[in-house]
């Protein structure tokens, strides 16, 4: 809670000290509109001080009804509560939507999501910005807000079969890959000799999870089929902790020889290495990896339990979904610098902004997430962390 308020009022001071700059005639290119002067933001503007949003308070001022956030769960991942949330608040504060947004949670409930939309509407959205649950729910959602002339915009997941206008994300094959390298590269570092490896995967609802698998399996499937690596199951992915728990303690009973595991994400990962514990297993003998950079996630990677976590700055997504909910609510097409690719719904194809994440483990810890402020050195550094941080140079 402090660090995410510490974090949002870093934002918004320096979001305010560079308005003033914020009009120099370079950033501006003429619109086709009537003397409307727009914004350009680019895909590489966005800074961990939020400053390229404030280029677009004047869009801001002209743009049309509210833009309503909805994030799926608190469960799956830390990142809702601690990145997405206070970075999409930052992200509409810095461009000065003060009153005219809001980010709401579903709480793991796709009829939540489906009757916060509707509300949403009801008081006056203009755009969506949807995570959906589910692909199924989060079309119906997008159909039902095209109907009311209410746009949407796919974040982080995609929806397939759906109605959004953009979408926004990391390159999550890439994030797969990183995984799986950061696995390999892991396997090597901790001396793992014979790698019989568990793949556990995320959420078959989520297409996200088939990417992330797409990405994970290029990469290892050559390690399994020269039988250099042994894969010993891979039974079906959740992204739901408490089931990947009783996933890993059936597999683990089953096939005592797993020596380590193929984790999607740092919340899977952790409920494996809870088991690990109560195993008694030693630190920097059981390879899991992870995504997300979440503080649990960070603190096994200092501890020996985890090998590395995929970085994906969250806040360069929420400015970047943010940024696209201003033009669109501003009736202005978003600039080609910002809308950098394309992904297939499967029934069109959606431009999209796609980012790029990065691996975080002990060597580069405090270069990436520690100095983008993502996690502060006093949230990280507790207990028994705090040696191992001093070891990664985090201070
Ligand atoms: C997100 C991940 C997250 C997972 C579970 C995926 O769609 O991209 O960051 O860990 O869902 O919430």
């Amino acid at each position: 809670m402090q660090a995410r308020g510490s974090r949002r009022a870093l934002a918004l001071s320096v979001g305010l000290a560079l308005s003033v700059g914020a009009l120099a005639p370079a950033a501006y290119a003429v619109s086709s509109g009537p003397r409307v002067a727009t914004p350009t933001v680019s895909v590489k503007s966005f800074t961990v001080n939020f400053s390229a949003m404030t280029k677009l308070k004047a869009l801001a001022k002209k743009g049309k009804g509210n833009v309503v956030a909805l994030l799926p769960d608190t469960q799956s991942s830390a990142r809702y509560v601690q990145y997405d949330e206070p970075y999409l608040t930052a992200a509409f504060k810095a461009a000065g939507l003060s009153s005219k947004f809001q980010v709401q949670n579903a709480q793991g409930s796709a009829s939540t999501m489906q009757t916060q939309a509707e509300a949403a509407i009801t008081n006056g959205a203009s755009v969506l910005l949807i995570d959906p649950l589910d692909s199924g729910s989060g079309a119906a959602i997008e159909k039902n807000a095209k109907a009311k002339g209410v746009a949407s915009i796919d974040y982080d997941r995609i929806t397939l079969n759906g109605a959004s206008s953009y979408y926004v994300s990391f390159n999550n094959v890439t994030v797969g890959k990183n995984i799986g390298t950061g696995f390999e590269q892991c396997v090597t570092a901790w001396g793992i000799a014979k790698p019989q490896v568990l793949v556990m995967d995320g959420d078959p609802t989520d297409n996200n999870a088939k990417l992330f698998n797409q990405g994970y399996t290029s990469v290892l499937d050559p390690k399994f089929k020269s039988a250099a690596y042994t894969k010993v199951a891979e039974p079906a992915g959740t992204w739901d902790n408490q089931k990947a728990l009783v996933t890993f303690q059936q597999q683990y009973t089953a096939h005592p020889t797993i020596n380590s595991a193929v984790t999607p994400n740092d919340g899977v990962a952790n409920s494996v290495i809870s088991a690990l514990k109560t195993l008694q297993i030693k630190p920097k003998t059981f390879p899991t990896t992870g995504q997300d950079a979440s503080v649990q996630g960070l603190q096994n990677i200092l501890t020996g339990y985890q090998c590395m976590t995929v970085y994906k700055p969250v806040y360069k997504e929420a400015q970047a979904a943010a940024a696209l909910a201003i033009y669109m609510r501003a009736g202005q097409k978003p600039p080609s610098s910002l809308v950098n690719g394309k992904t297939s719904n499967s029934t069109k194809s959606v431009p999209s902004v796609l980012l790029i994440p990065t691996n975080v483990d002990t060597k580069n810890m405090a270069s990436t997430v520690v100095k983008d402020k993502a996690v502060t050195v006093a949230e990280l550094c507790t207990g028994a962390v705090a040696a191992a941080c001093t070891a990664a140079g985090i201070s």
